[in-house]
């Protein structure tokens, strides 16, 4: 896993920091309360219920606010009866009265991951796009959204990503990145396509955080509209639970048009042999798989279905 580059902070402050970290830890693992992240009590750094004025923070994080948050859509804290910073710090008065006590603030590198993400929901939960973050593959792991979200050092101006996207995926998922590098591929590298236009990061309903429900493969048929039908003859794998997957791998292939074996023929015999798979017939004795009978779909041209051929020739 690729972790984000932290600010470098001098030696003298961190020593500092790893001292009263440590204290920090060791009070939290204490604190019953702490298996309840939902109330920032219970939070490492977060001790007093008091909040400072918003705008006091400044004076002593002037880079912080000037460089990393006020030209974020986070500035959008200071209005109204929002806490600014403390929105995600926690009510910090006591920071300020112990002159910047670093254990009197909630620190997310302290956090575990589910204790950020509980701080990030309470503002992002109702989201379509988040809900289902706490059901997520990546918060199971321990991946959460600081993780792949920066407030203030992010590198690409969409959604205050670490890195941009398909880097920022790619650090985790080296094997994914493999089989994007592959003759045929959906081109993510070129940026024709992202992750996310096939997988939301923060979870789906589905396996793999795949977007749509996977039996419709409606993930696909978003872009590949022509493949969806209704047709008059539907060719019936297309539509099954496995859909597009029954011939095609989504990342990459060493077979053109992303199919999953070599020879296309080898692909159609899988389920057209007799006693092969009960609902679909055998290709008739005269396809003798002689050169001429190989090239299915050179006869078969409309495999994903057709309005005019039973056989899906035209
Ligand atoms: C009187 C000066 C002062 C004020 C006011 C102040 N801080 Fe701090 N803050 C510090 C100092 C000193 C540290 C110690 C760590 C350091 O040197 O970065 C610190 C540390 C922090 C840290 C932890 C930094 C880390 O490296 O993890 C956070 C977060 C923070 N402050 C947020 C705030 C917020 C939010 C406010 C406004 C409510 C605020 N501070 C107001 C002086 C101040
Ligand atoms: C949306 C939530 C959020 C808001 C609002 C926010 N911070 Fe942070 N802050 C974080 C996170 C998350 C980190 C951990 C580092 C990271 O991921 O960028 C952090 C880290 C820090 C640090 C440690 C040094 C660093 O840059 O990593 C300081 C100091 C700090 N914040 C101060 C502030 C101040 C001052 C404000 C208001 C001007 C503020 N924060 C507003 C979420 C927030
Ligand atoms: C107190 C409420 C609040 C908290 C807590 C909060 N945010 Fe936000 N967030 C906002 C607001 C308000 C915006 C800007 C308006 C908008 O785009 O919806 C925003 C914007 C964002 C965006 C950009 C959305 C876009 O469309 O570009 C991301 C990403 C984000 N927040 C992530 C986080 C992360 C990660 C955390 C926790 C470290 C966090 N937020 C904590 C209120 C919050
Ligand atoms: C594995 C990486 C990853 C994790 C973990 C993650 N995000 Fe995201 N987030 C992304 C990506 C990538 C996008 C852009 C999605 C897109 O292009 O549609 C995004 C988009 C967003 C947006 C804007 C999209 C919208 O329509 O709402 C918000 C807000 C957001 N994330 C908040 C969060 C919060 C809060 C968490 C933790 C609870 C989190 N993210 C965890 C990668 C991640
Ligand atoms: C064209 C749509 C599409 C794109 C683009 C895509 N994926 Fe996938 N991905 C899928 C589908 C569909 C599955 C489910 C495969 C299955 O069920 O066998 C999947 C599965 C996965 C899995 C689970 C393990 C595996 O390989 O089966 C991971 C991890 C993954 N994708 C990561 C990524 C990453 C990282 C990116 C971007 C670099 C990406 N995907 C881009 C559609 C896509
Ligand atoms: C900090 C490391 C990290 C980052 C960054 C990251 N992931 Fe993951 N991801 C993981 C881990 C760990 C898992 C769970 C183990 C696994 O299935 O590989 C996972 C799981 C997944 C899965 C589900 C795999 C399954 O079989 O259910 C998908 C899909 C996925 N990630 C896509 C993405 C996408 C898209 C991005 C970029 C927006 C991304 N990841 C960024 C670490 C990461
Ligand atoms: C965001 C739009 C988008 C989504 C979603 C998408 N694709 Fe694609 N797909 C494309 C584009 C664009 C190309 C052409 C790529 C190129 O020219 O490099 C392509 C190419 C293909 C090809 C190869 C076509 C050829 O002529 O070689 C196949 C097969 C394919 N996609 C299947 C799928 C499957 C299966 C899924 C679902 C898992 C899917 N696609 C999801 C946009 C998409
Ligand atoms: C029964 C196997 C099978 C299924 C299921 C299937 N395809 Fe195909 N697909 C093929 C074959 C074989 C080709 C190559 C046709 C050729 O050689 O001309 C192909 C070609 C394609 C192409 C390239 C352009 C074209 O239309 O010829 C795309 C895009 C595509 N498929 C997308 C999809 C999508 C999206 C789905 C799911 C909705 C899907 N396929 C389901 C077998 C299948
Ligand atoms: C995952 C299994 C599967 C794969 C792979 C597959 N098919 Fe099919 N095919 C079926 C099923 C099931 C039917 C429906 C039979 C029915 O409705 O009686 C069917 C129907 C057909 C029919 C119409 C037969 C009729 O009598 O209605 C033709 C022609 C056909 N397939 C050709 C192909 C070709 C060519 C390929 C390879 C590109 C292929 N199939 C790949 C399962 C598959
Ligand atoms: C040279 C053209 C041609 C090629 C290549 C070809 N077929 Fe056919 N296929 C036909 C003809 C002609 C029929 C009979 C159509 C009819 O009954 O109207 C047929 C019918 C079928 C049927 C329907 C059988 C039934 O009982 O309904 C299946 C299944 C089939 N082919 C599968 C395949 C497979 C699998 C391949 C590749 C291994 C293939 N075909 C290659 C011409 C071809």
């Amino acid at each position: 896993m690729a972790h984000l580059k932290r600010r470098t902070i001098s030696s003298l402050t961190s020593a500092f920091l790893l001292a009263c970290c440590l204290t920090t830890n060791a009070a939290a693992k204490q604190q019953p309360g702490n298996a309840n992240p939902q109330t920032s009590s219970a939070l490492p750094g977060s001790t007093s219920g008091q909040y400072a004025d918003a705008d006091i923070c400044k004076t002593c994080h002037q880079e912080v606010w000037d460089k990393h948050f006020a030209n974020t859509p986070h500035a959008a804290l200071l209005k109204g009866e929002q806490h600014g910073c403390q929105s995600c710090h926690g009510p910090a008065q006591a920071h300020v009265d112990g002159g910047g006590d670093p254990t009197k603030i909630i620190r997310f590198e302290k956090l575990s991951p589910a204790e950020t993400a509980a701080i990030c929901t309470k503002c992002h939960q109702s989201s379509l796009e988040t809900q289902n973050f706490s059901k997520s593959a990546h918060l199971a792991n321990g991946v959460s959204c600081t993780s792949c979200h920066s407030p203030h050092n992010s590198s690409d101006v969409n959604f205050m990503l670490a890195k941009p996207q398909t880097a920022l995926c790619y650090g985790c998922h080296a094997a994914q990145k493999a089989e994007f590098s592959r003759p045929y591929r959906h081109r993510v590298d070129a940026g024709l396509i992202q992750c996310s236009d096939c997988h939301n990061p923060h979870g789906t309903q589905v396996g793999h955080q795949v977007r749509a429900a996977a039996g419709q493969f409606a993930v696909c048929t978003k872009c590949h509209s022509d493949t969806m039908g209704p047709f008059v003859f539907e060719h019936a794998p297309v539509k099954t639970e496995e859909g597009c997957l029954n011939c095609h791998t989504p990342h990459g292939s060493t077979n053109p048009r992303l199919l999953q074996v070599n020879n296309v023929n080898f692909l159609c015999l899988r389920c057209h042999t007799p006693n092969m798979n009960g609902a679909a017939p055998g290709a008739p004795s005269f396809h003798n798989q002689n050169a001429k009978y190989q090239a299915c779909t050179l006869c078969h041209t409309q495999i994903h279905g057709s309005n005019f051929s039973p056989v899906f020739f035209r």
